[in-house]
């Protein structure tokens, strides 16, 4: 947008007494950074860095607990201690000294935890309907229990306050109060169930004593669910008519819309897309909401880009669009549109490492801003150096590469990029061939246009040698030459395997008939699987894991499943392939176990491999000698965020160091954290 001050996004917004500098919200999701289920640094740091960013609010939080019986599920605030205030007091201030407005997200989990752990409590439900994504069977709510959680709700409202925030949230979604309001998950008999007055009374109980303790001027919203698109559960009528009757009862300042119910994965993905599905699914809904009740109305649901949240504001659809993932993967975004900077916001690639790492009981990283939840040691904008600037010489241009050019020429520095391919990438090109995965392709193009702006000379189709980098009279060299698929494991037949990379390149047509071994257990196998299920072949997964890619979480984990069974994939889990040989025109596939000494043969057309990568790391070790530092890493150092200082030689004329898979096989986002923390400081 050519002018800023008439962008729709950066328009103020006035809610009650809160004066809004835009726009642009992140919904509540908790990052899973809290300390003993406090907000302590890390979680403060994380929050300041989009109020520094110009975001207008952030909705701290995802599902406070306001009672002992709602044990965390992905590292939740404890809103029911009385030591979370002064936690939430400093990051409040420091959130409102940068001129954000800070609110948080307060809940009773319901039957969406686990009992085991913490107090041990049973976990509860309206009704005892067991949830399939936490596999608790939870205990039918009793009169003592509700007076119990009203009671709950009103002191975590009352702590809220007292930190000085500016507002919470209700959640109302997959939770214990719109497990009242829905027919699927609420049988009772008594006052809280059958009608919808029944059915709302638990809700207009909390909200009376939210309201009696806070007083009407503190902003209290609610994020519901307004059509749980199941059949067994909400209408789209059914949603309107809860919101009317919370508009009606003046109780609530914001309605935050809700589309879908989340109690399995497969439903959870509909309510929080990733890549490979359509752009903000739900915000023409969520704009019927807000043309039928008379409320502000925010959402949130991949609306990742720039221009389809101005569309959102522009086209009166909602109040305050939330961009979440957005700023998980770019903080700066309301700066940089501001500044007429759009094209320098990293993008969310909607890969959704971020959502699928709290699921595993891992905290929140973005796969490709590994600053994002280490804003103390790790920046979201590269500083220049005072100088003198260096030579850089960067071989290999996949993420682990692009990023440390990116980095070293942020840093002032002269920076040459040998690739030995036409084009940027690496392994992201590989994984963009599904096309389900393509949007991945921004985490190269982001970096290839930083680059290009930053100055770094770019040589592709150099396959480079220690004499094209010693020509460069460098100062530190970085190796990020990544790794070829490692088929070695194999007792016999590697010559007659391909790779997970030959299918998804295209270097192999896919088999009629086809085995694929994943002894990795992350993306590449199941790509690979995934466009031979879709080309026709009929395919046996075989894995020695306990269920298929365990390292994909939960989210991610959908479209394979959906894939697979859709295309009547075989798979076999606790099961290991120990060696392939030729048999006529077939190859045999010997299959032993863990468990048993037992073997097993299988007759395929073509058998793939995948057993993650062996590193490429000729050019390293022709290069350590002469280096400084012999590639040494000073780990502590690299902990800690400080600049690296090993001289083990000092002959040597540079600095070399080796990152991203040409050290061992691991992923994206470990790749450029490698070369953020290391180049850094150069
Ligand atoms: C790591 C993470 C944790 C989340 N936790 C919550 C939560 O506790 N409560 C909630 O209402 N939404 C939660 N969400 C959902 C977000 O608020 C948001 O609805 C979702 O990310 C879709 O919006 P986006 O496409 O802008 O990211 C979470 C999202 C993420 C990425
Ligand atoms: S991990 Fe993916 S979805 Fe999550 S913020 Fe980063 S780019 Fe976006």
């Amino acid at each position: 947008m050519s002018n800023p001050s008439r962008d729709p996004l950066l328009q103020p917004f006035q809610l009650k007494h809160l004066m809004m500098r835009n726009r642009i919200m992140s919904t509540a999701h908790e990052p899973a950074y809290s300390e003993d289920g406090l907000p302590k640094d890390r979680y403060r740091l994380y929050h300041v860095e989009k109020a520094r960013g110009g975001i207008a609010l952030t909705m701290t939080a995802g599902s406070a607990i306001v009672a002992e019986d709602s044990p965390a599920a992905f590292g939740n605030l404890h809103a029911y201690r009385d030591e979370i205030v002064p936690w939430l007091a400093r990051l409040a201030d420091d959130c409102h000294a940068h001129g954000s407005a800070v609110m948080i997200q307060i809940t009773h989990l319901g039957r969406r935890t686990n009992w085991n752990h913490s107090d041990w409590l049973p976990v509860l439900a309206p009704s005892p309907i067991r949830e399939p994504a936490h596999r608790s069977f939870p205990k039918e709510a009793e009169d003592w229990d509700l007076a119990r959680i009203v009671r709950a709700y009103a002191a975590a409202a009352a702590r809220m306050q007292a930190a000085g925030l500016d507002g919470i949230e209700l959640e109302a979604y997959g939770h214990l109060m719109d497990g009242f309001w829905s027919p699927a998950t609420n049988r009772r008999t008594d006052d809280y169930g059958g009608s919808l007055d029944n059915r709302l009374r638990f809700t207009f109980q909390v909200l009376d004593a939210i309201r009696a303790t806070v007083g009407p001027a503190f902003i209290v919203g609610i994020r519901m669910v307004a059509d749980e698109a199941w059949d067994k559960g909400l209408s789209r009528a059914d949603g309107l008519e809860i919101g009317r009757r919370l508009v009606a009862s003046g109780q609530i300042d914001f309605l935050n819309v809700i589309r879908g119910h989340i109690e399995t994965d497969a439903a959870l993905a509909e309510v929080i897309p990733i890549h490979g599905t359509r752009s903000a699914p739900h915000l023409d809904f969520a704009g019927e909401v807000r043309a039928a009740l008379n409320i502000p109305v925010f959402h949130a649901a991949r609306i990742n880009d720039v221009a389809t949240a101005r569309h959102a504001i522009a086209a009166g659809l909602l109040d305050m669009v939330g961009m979440t993932r957005a700023h998980i993967a770019d903080p700066h975004i309301a700066r940089k549109v501001r500044e007429g900077r759009e094209q320098d916001i990293r993008p969310c690639v909607g890969a959704t490492y971020c959502l699928d790492r709290i699921y595993e009981g891992r905290e929140a990283l973005c796969i490709h801003n590994p600053a994002t939840g280490r804003e103390a040691i790790m920046p979201h904008e590269v500083e220049r150096a005072a100088g003198p600037h260096k030579s850089v010489v960067v071989v290999g241009a996949g993420p682990a590469g692009l990023e440390a050019a990116r980095v070293a020429a942020a840093r002032g520095h002269e920076v040459v990029l040998f690739e030995a391919a036409d084009e940027p990438g690496g392994q992201i090109r590989l994984a963009a061939r599904t096309r389900r995965r393509s949007e991945l392709l921004g985490i190269a193009e982001w970096r290839m246009a930083q680059c290009q702006k930053l100055g770094v000379a770019m040589r592709f189709n150099e396959l480079a040698e220690a004499d094209d980098v010693l020509s460069k009279d460098p100062d530190v060299v970085i190796v990020a030459t990544g790794g070829l698929p490692d088929t070695g494991f194999l007792e016999a037949g590697e010559d007659i395997v391909v790779s997970s990379w030959d299918i998804l390149s295209g270097d192999a047509r896919p088999g009629a008939e086809v085995l694929l071994f994943d002894d990795n257990g992350a993306h590449p196998g199941m790509q690979a699987a995934e466009l031979l299920a879709e080309a026709g072949a009929k395919l046996e997964i075989v894995t020695p894991e306990r269920f298929f890619a365990p390292e994909i979480g939960g989210l991610n984990h959908v479209a394979y499943a959906r894939c697979f069974q859709e295309h009547g994939v075989r798979i076999t889990i606790n099961s290991r392939l120990r060696q392939v040989r030729r048999e006529g025109n077939r190859l045999a596939a010997v299959i032993g176990s863990d468990y048993t000494d037992r073997t097993e043969e299988r007759l395929a057309d073509q058998v793939v491999v995948e057993h993650g990568t062996l590193p490429l790391d000729e050019l390293y070790f022709v290069l350590k000698e002469q280096s400084s530092n012999r590639g040494e890493v000073d780990y502590r150092a690299l902990i800690a965020g400080r600049p690296q200082a090993v001289v083990s030689n000092p002959d040597g004329r540079f600095r070399l160091f080796r990152i991203g898979d040409a050290v061992a096989s691991r992923n994206i986002h470990a790749a450029i954290y490698d070369a953020l923390r290391l180049c850094k400081d150069l």
